[in-house]
C-alpha cells in the first residue's frame, strides 16, 4: 500500500518523536523527513532546552526552520513533541507559513504525559486560518498508542 500523496514530517530534539515517527514510516512504508530548525535546539540538557524554549515564549518568535517540499502531498502525518501543553512554535510556523490548503493533517506527539487533545484547539485554529485538515490525530509514546492510533485509520 504505497502511500503515494502521503508523508511523515516530523520536529524531534530529544529523539522521542524521531522514534515515533520511523514506526509511523514503517506502518506507512513511507521515510519520515524531519523538520529542522534553522537555529538548532540544545540536545545538550534539559535546562537549555527549556532556557532556549523560554525565551521563545517570551520574545513571541516563530523558529525559521529548513523547508520541507509538501506540495504534492495529500495528507501529512505530523510528529512533534508537546512542549507547554501545545505544539513547539516551530510547528506553529510550519503549520501557518507552509502553503497547506485542501491538505489533510494528521497530529501525532509525543509527551511526559500530556495527550495530544492539549495540543488539538492550537492546531485546530491554525488549520482553520490555513483552510486545511485536522484528523485521526494520536499521542505517540509507545508502540502500542502508535499502533492504534493508525489503526484508526487504516485496516492493518
Ligand atoms: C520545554 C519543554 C516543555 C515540555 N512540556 C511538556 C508538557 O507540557 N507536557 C508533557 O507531557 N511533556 C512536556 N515536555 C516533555 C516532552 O514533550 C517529551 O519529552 C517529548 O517526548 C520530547 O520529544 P523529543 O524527544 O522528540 O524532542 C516538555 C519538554 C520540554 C523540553
Amino acid at each position: 500500500m504505497p502511500q503515494t500523496k502521503t508523508a511523515v514530517v516530523y520536529f524531534s530534539v530529544s529523539g522521542r518523536t524521531q522514534t515515533a515517527a520511523e514506526a509511523v514510516g514503517r506502518y506507512l512504508q513511507l521515510t519520515p523527513v524531519r523538520l529542522k530548525a534553522k537555529d538548532p535546539y540544545p540536545t545538550t540538557g534539559f535546562q537549555q532546552l527549556v532556557a532556549r524554549t523560554d525565551a521563545e515564549n517570551e520574545q513571541r518568535e516563530l523558529p525559521d526552520f529548513d523547508p520541507v517540499d509538501v506540495s504534492q502531498v495529500e495528507t501529512l502525518y505530523l510528529g512533534f513533541p508537546t512542549w507547554y501543553h501545545q505544539p513547539p512554535r516551530l510547528i506553529q510556523n510550519f503549520l501557518t507559513t507552509t502553503q497547506l490548503a485542501g491538505k489533510t493533517v494528521v497530529p501525532f506527539v509525543t509527551s511526559a504525559s500530556s495527550r495530544v487533545t492539549e495540543s488539538l484547539p492550537y492546531l485546530k485554529e491554525w488549520a482553520e486560518a490555513g483552510n486545511f485538515k485536522i484528523q485521526d490525530s494520536f499521542t505517540a509514546n509507545t508502540p502500542d498508542e502508535i499502533a492504534t492510533g493508525l489503526k484508526d485509520d487504516f485496516p492493518l
